[in-house]
């Protein structure tokens, strides 16, 4: 099988979206593997987004990912799950997300759009093995 990391954000907990969320990923045929709920602790947040220190909208995203629990989860399918989870979400920004995406279909600003999912099979590696050490 072949794994991703998902994160449904804070404003989809908040909302209530998270079993929303997850269904979307079960009935396209994904499956979680592990998931927990909790408050992103702040250096897991600077390490997973380090590819944005120094851009302008980066302390904000560090406020935002950490502000309330966290849905934060590895789901799996046969292969290229990173991608088929980019698909279901849509893209970055919600404005330009089509209806039938995650982020098309439940929300409305970049900075709260919903979910992360892994942008490569690289990151999906890299990004399972700091939330969930022991499935590296
Ligand atoms: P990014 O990795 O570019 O997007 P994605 O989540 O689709 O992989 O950015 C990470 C998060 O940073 C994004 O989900 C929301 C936030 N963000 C902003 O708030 N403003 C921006 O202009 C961008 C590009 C991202
Ligand atoms: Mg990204």
């Amino acid at each position: 099988m072949n794994r991703t990391l998902l994160i449904v954000k804070p404003d989809g907990v908040e909302r209530g979206l998270v079993g929303e969320v997850l269904a979307r990923l079960e009935r396209k045929g994904l499956r979680l593997v592990v998931g927990r709920l909790e408050v992103i602790p702040r250096d897991l947040a600077a390490a997973h987004y380090a590819e944005h220190q120094g851009k302008p909208f980066y302390d904000d995203l560090l406020a935002f990912i950490t502000r309330s629990p966290a849905f934060v989860a590895v789901v799996e399918g046969p292969k290229d799950t990173w991608r088929i989870l980019r698909t279901l979400m849509g893209p970055t920004n919600p404005a330009e997300a089509p209806p039938g995406t995650i982020r098309g279909d439940l929300a409305t600003e970049t900075a709260e759009n919903l979910v992360h999912g892994s942008d490569s099979a690289e990151a999906a590696a890299r990004e399972i093995a700091l939330f969930f050490p022991q499935l590296a």
